[in-house]
């Protein structure tokens, strides 16, 4: 399945689906307000995660059909997200980031040649400038001409603030070190060319944009709406500030991302998006309101102060696609992009936490709020040790519960953890609080994004933790039996079970 050519824009990551008999085309019409959303919702919901959709005659507001399609659930199910990152499993990511980052120079000539391919490859991967007029610049609007109403952009649910563009990928410039930031921030619509920024306090845009709100300049802000598929992941990773998505995204389609110079703003765009928004915040304009809206905790986020963006252009493709999607209720589309995200990153973590065996992040605790950590424990204390780690980690650092657990535990089946974990505890000696920073989105801390962290240490208690009862045994038949079994299966006429 994983294709030898990346799929450079959104139309071809949307004919891929197709070819993979994943995509549904919808004709009739649907309004862009709530009707969107409870169809898309549904198809979320069923097994697997449903199929992508493309909604052909999308109704705006005023009864008018969008000149636009819109798609939405592209990245909804396990096998759609690898397609999108062009690999057969996603494993398969976190195989090759090991693989460089377990690069030692070895000794002699030769064999230091034979690391060269191997470099190169990296070496390929940063984002390219383009010259001339990109497929993303083919339409322009300026000034009056811009009506951003004219885009199917939905409203979700019934209490939403309004119109929100949920699948944006907003590109800025760290101020200080020149590095670019891609992030997916979800963009209210507040006027024909008004827009409020939702990027959260612990994000890396939001960092730009105190750094050049305190130097009082001017902020300039592009907000890409489909594209190559690996860039539009990218914009979801939680890269540390100092990583360009944009280089990530190069390196997971193993083909540098074609950017362009965007029209009115000092910032580059890729070359193939569907759509780009250009503008600015004025740091000397009062804050706006933001939401209601319903987020993917499942309960509506409150309205809250966030900047304004005045939008200079709008740039789009001859025949553009809006590329959407909701959250709300798990699951959702957004447990695909998140589930990529675990396990592309858990060499990484491995990398600084090494006695880390598997993670996991089930769709009911939507990311944050439940870990599952697997480790090969060595010495007492150690699941402690590996929490403390995890908190003191970017994201991870809002990962409101964590079970840590043994090696031998199937941490990606979220019953099987539950079933060990549950077991393993003794619930006054192996839970432990601590303080910290919370998800901009809880709604249950003492505080606005402060608030405590439950780790439980599920793993095989050791003496020196003052454990001195036998540990039991888990129940396995023998392989004997198994075997006489197995041979006596098919003549039983039962089902399964083999
Ligand atoms: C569909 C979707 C919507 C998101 N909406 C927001 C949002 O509105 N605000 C926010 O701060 N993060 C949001 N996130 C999470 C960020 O994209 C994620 O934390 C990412 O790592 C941020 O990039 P950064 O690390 O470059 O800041 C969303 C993620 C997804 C998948």
């Amino acid at each position: 399945m994983p294709s030898e050519k990346p799929l450079d824009t959104l139309g071809e990551f949307i004919a891929a689906i197709d070819g993979i008999g994943e995509l549904r085309r919808i004709t009739q019409p649907v309004a862009a307000r709530l009707e969107l959303c409870e169809i898309a919702d549904r198809v979320m919901k069923s097994s697997g995660g449903g199929e992508a959709l493309l909604f052909e005659h999308v109704v705006r507001d005023d009864g008018s059909r969008s000149p636009y399609p819109a798609a939405i659930n592209l990245f909804g199910s396990m096998r759609r997200m690898s397609l999108a990152l062009g690999v057969e499993d996603l494993d398969d990511i976190a195989a090759r980031i090991t693989e460089l980052l377990a690069l030692q120079v070895p000794a002699g000539v030769l064999a230091k040649l034979s690391l060269l391919p191997r470099l190169l490859e990296v070496a390929k991967f940063p984002p390219r400038v383009h010259g001339g007029r990109p497929p993303a610049q083919e339409i322009v609007w300026r000034g009056d001409e811009i009506d951003l109403s004219a885009l199917p952009i939905i409203t979700c649910w019934p209490e939403d603030g309004g119109p929100y563009i949920t699948l944006p990928m907003v590109i800025s410039r760290d101020p200080v070190r020149g590095i670019r930031n891609v992030g997916m921030y979800r963009i209210q619509v507040l006027g024909p060319r008004t827009i409020a920024m939702h990027w959260q306090r612990h994000k890396v845009g939001a960092a730009h944009w105190r750094e050049m709100a305190e130097r009082g300049e001017t902020m300039p802000v592009c907000i890409a709406i489909g594209a190559d598929p690996a860039s539009v992941y990218a914009a979801s990773a939680p890269l540390p500030p100092t990583v360009d998505e944009f280089l990530f995204a190069g390196f997971l389609r193993r083909a540098p991302v074609r950017l362009a110079k965007a029209i009115t703003c000092d910032l580059d765009v890729p070359a193939d998006a569907e759509f780009v928004i250009e503008g600015y915040i004025d740091p000397r304009e009062p804050l706006v309101t933001e939401g209601p809206f319903g987020d993917h905790t499942g309960f509506y986020s409150e309205a809250d102060l966030y900047p304004a963006v005045h939008v200079t252009a709008v740039t789009m493709r001859r025949s553009p696609v809006y590329a959407t999607t909701i959250v709300g209720r798990p699951p959702m589309e957004d447990f695909y992009l998140g589930h990529a995200t675990e396990r592309i990153f858990l060499p990484l973590l491995k990398l600084t936490v090494p006695e880390i065996v598997d993670m996991h992040m089930p769709a009911e605790g939507i990311f944050h709020n439940l870990v599952f950590v697997s480790i090969d424990k060595q010495y007492p204390g150690q699941a402690y040790k590996v929490m403390n780690a995890l908190w003191g980690q970017g994201l991870m650092s809002l990962a409101k519960v964590l079970v840590v657990l043994d090696k031998d535990v199937n941490v990606r089946d979220p019953r099987e953890a539950w079933w060990v974990a549950l077991n393993n505890i003794d619930p006054e000696r192996d839970a432990r609080f601590t303080m910290g920073p919370v998800d901009v989105l809880d709604h249950s801390s003492r505080a606005f994004t402060y608030g405590s962290k439950l780790g439980l240490d599920a793993t095989r208690k050791w003496p020196e933790e003052g454990f001195t009862r036998n540990w039991p045994k888990l129940i396995t038949m023998d392989a004997a039996t198994k075997s006489r079994v197995d041979a006596l299966w098919p003549l039983l006429g039962l089902n399964g079970g083999r």
